[in-house]
């Protein structure tokens, strides 16, 4: 018998508790992994800061987490490509819909996921550089090449073709925004980003050919002008307040997709309770408001924005080409980073929280992991 112990929400706006959680079972296309290492990311705080205004279909108690890296140590029926002793990295699915709450929560020492979402972590990297990717890989690729998003073409993923079209990405040095420049460059579009000036070298580094200053005013004529003569793609507006300029350069570069990551207003600072206060109920009037404005924009422009779900790569082909097909390879080879780079917060369940409430604080081209012990 296996004890297993797991950083739990008991309920809406509660602190994380660590305490035992059941041994989770390997069905049919699963794997049962032993966690080394989670990364947290805006999604544990923003359902920890909304309670039931987000994700409400999660029944509490719960497990959050979506990054692990670690040792596969069990494997269900059907289960092709790994085995028991392999280190991976995978996308831990519990916070979605018709999904197992608990044993498919990443913050726990063993964590259920499906073999499709998962991929081999390569000899030189460790369980925290792994554990950076999961989410915020699977979300670029679900606005890069889903098609009710940018549908990019991804036939060929490994940088060998090089198309004349450009893929704008506002946010570059947000996790999503590092791998969604790594992927649009391996799907051979010419990038061009928005960051802050320390982080230009850096997303370079990762494939963009131009990176501004998206708090410059001159920014937008700067990204249209940097595209020149070739077709815009797709623009992927990343961070909050990001989709503004975004259809904007949409509209003076005749761009037709926006893929849009992130709602128009923050969640991360509401109180934590279920209380329907003036601070609240501002923010969901802001929300209504800057959304509907965004669509009469969109529809005068004829352009088409919608809302990124990273997770629904899970059940499409964009998964498999890019966990099995793409992933594995790229990352052996150096080229696909594990960006941003992991800042450890420590080891222990117990310092999820803090990690939570650090990522509320703020990071820059960071991914902020926690470290599990190993016992055996
Ligand atoms: N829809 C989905 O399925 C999904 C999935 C994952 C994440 N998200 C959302 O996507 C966003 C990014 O998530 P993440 O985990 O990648 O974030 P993150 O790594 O925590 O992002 C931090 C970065 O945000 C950048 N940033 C902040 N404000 C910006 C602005 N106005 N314009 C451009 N960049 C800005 C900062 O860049 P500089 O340091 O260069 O200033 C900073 O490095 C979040 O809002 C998150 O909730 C959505």
């Amino acid at each position: 018998m296996v004890n297993n112990t797991a950083a739990w929400i008991d309920s809406p706006y509660a602190e994380l508790s660590v305490r035992p959680s059941p041994y989770p079972h390997a069905a049919a296309g699963q794997l049962v992994i032993r966690v080394e290492a989670v990364a947290v990311n805006p999604l544990d705080a923003i359902i920890q800061s909304n309670g039931r205004f987000m994700y409400g279909w999660l029944k509490y108690p719960a497990v959050m987490g979506e990054d692990v890296a670690g040792e596969i140590v069990d494997v269900g029926p059907g289960v092709e490509r790994f085995a028991a002793g392999d280190r991976v990295f995978a996308y831990a699915l519990g916070l979605e819909k018709g999904r197992d709450h608990i044993s498919e929560g990443g913050f726990q020492q063993y964590v259920v996921v499906e073999e499709s979402m998962t991929a081999p972590i390569p000899g030189t990297a460790s369980a925290s550089d792994a554990a950076v990717l999961p989410l915020a890989l699977s979300t670029a690729a679900a606005g890069l090449f889903e098609q009710n998003q940018l549908a990019l073409d991804f036939a060929t993923l490994d940088g060998s073709r090089t198309r004349n079209e450009v893929v704008v990405i506002w946010g570059g040095a947000t996790s999503v925004g590092m791998n969604a420049v790594q992927l649009a460059r391996a799907a051979g579009y010419r990038v061009i980003a928005t960051a802050s000036p320390s982080n230009h070298t850096l997303l370079r580094t990762l494939g963009a050919e131009e990176v501004f200053d998206y708090r410059d005013p001159g920014v937008i004529a700067a990204v249209c002008a940097a595209a020149g003569g070739s077709r815009v793609a797709g623009i992927f507006a990343i961070a909050v307040g990001s989709a503004d300029p975004c259809i904007t350069i949409a509209a003076k570069t005749g761009a037709t997709r926006v893929a849009l990551a992130s709602p128009p207003v923050s969640f991360y600072d509401q109180p934590r309770n279920g209380r329907l206060s003036a601070q609240r109920i501002s923010l969901f009037r802001q929300l209504i408001w800057k959304n509907a404005t965004l669509h009469v924009r969109c529809a005068f422009r004829r352009i088409r924005a919608r809302y990124v779900w990273g997770s629904s790569i899970a059940t499409s082909a964009v998964g498999p080409a890019i966990w099995a097909g793409y992933l594995p390879s790229a990352v052996a080879e150096g080229r696909h980073a594990f960006a941003p780079a992991p800042r450890v917060i420590g080891e222990g369940l117990d310092l999820i929280q803090s990690a939570v409430d650090a990522l509320r604080d703020g990071v820059s081209a960071e991914k902020l992991v926690v470290t599990l012990p190993q016992t055996d």
